[in-house]
């Protein structure tokens, strides 16, 4: 197996902030993961692509970056079922499908990152999530040195969650996800930027379109480092939102269906007077408020830094406690925000 020491991370994370993994391991077939198994490392960082990764210190974890590839395609009577290796690129991925007339993942066109990453966070973007059409996902089991399948339904997605960066995290890695596309398509239009399309629209047009309003809103991570949204939008319950919106009737909320309600942390960001704000080369970007950006900070920590005055500022206005999506690295691992500031 390929393997690196040590490992700079700095081309690998869109952020491009530097920090020195001891080793890095490439594995690319299931000998290699059963070498990696009887390492039995205990502090380790599956990275795919970086496009959702800070590294915060100078130093990571020993990295292991899966080198999965290929795309299978199988043809049913009422659906396409299309198989992909972890280290497929997620937009290429959806570029292939399209032009092969497999429709249904238009909506999430240009989100970066791998195919492995995917389910990880659950991605969503334009009314489409990838658990709409993920059936099952290829997990390799460090403990039982085995491969397992994962169902769609035990792989326990959410708005930007699943298993595998809950109970699984670093029990394992993806191998590959398997889609389901039922050949019964309708555009999904019912994200504000799209609704204008005609609903005989084909899916090529609708990614096209995707493209364009992701262009016009969201810094081109390979011009200004960036890992799209930093946070996740909050939920909060019925009593508060009503508080809420009684003083900020603009406020852009989306009902759960369980009496609580989802909210634009990118809105919030706004209100407090941080979008565009900057310091130490790093900022809020000017256009979404949910996206911070790194012009020039060489070191992850002055990001956290920056979202840590975020949060701080929010909870005073709002009462409303924010949660990155991002998923934050430090030399003994990943720490969330909570734990970063109890030390
Ligand atoms: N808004 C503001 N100010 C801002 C940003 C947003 O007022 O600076 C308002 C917008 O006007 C809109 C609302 O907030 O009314 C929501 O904004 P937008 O439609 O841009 O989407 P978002 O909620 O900020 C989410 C995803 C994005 C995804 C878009 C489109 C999360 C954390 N982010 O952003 O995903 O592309 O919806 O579906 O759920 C990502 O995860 O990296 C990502 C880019």
């Amino acid at each position: 197996m390929k393997t690196l020491s040590p490992f700079s991370v700095k081309e690998t994370n869109s952020f491009n902030v530097e920090s020195i993994a001891p080793r890095a391991y490439f594995p690319k077939t299931i000998d290699d993961l059963v070498e990696l198994a009887n390492l039995s490392l205990s502090n380790f960082y599956i990275l795919g692509e970086g496009f959702n990764t800070l590294f915060v210190k100078e130093t990571t974890p020993i990295i292991i970056k899966p080198e999965f590839k290929g795309i299978e395609i199988q043809e049913h009577e009422h659906c396409t079922i299309v198989k992909a290796a972890a280290s497929e690129n997620w937009h290429s991925f959806v570029g292939f499908c399209i032009e092969k007339r497999i429709n249904g993942l238009e909506n999430l066109a240009l989100i970066p990152g791998s195919v492995g990453a995917a389910p990880v966070q659950n991605i969503g973007a334009y009314g489409v999530e990838l658990a709409d059409y993920c059936q099952e996902v290829l997990w390799f089991d460090f403990k039982t040195k085995k491969t397992m399948v994962y169902k769609h339904v035990d792989c326990q997605f959410d708005y930007r969650e699943s298993i595998f960066k809950n109970s699984l995290k670093n029990k394992g890695l993806i191998i590959s996800v398997t889609f389901c596309f039922p050949k019964a398509w309708q555009a999904n239009l019912s994200y504000a930027g799209l609704e204008h399309l005609a609903p005989s629209v084909s899916a090529k047009k609708v990614m096209d379109e995707v493209i364009k309003v992701r262009q016009a809103k969201l810094p081109d991570p390979h011009l200004l480092p960036n890992a799209g949204s930093f946070f996740k939008n909050p939920v909060i319950d019925g009593e508060q939102w009503e508080m809420l919106t009684a003083e900020y009737p603009d406020m852009p909320s989306y009902p759960q269906g369980d009496g609580k309600v989802k909210v634009a942390a990118g809105w919030l960001i706004e209100k407090t007077g941080l979008k565009g704000y900057q310091d130490k080369g790093v900022g809020v970007h000017e256009k979404q408020a949910l996206v911070l950006v790194n012009y020039n900070a060489e070191q992850g920590k002055y990001i956290v830094d920056l979202a840590i005055h975020i949060t701080n500022k929010v909870k005073s206005v709002f009462n409303i406690d924010l949660e990155p999506e991002v998923r934050m690295v430090f030399p003994q691992g990943e720490k969330n925000l909570v734990e970063y500031k109890n030390g």
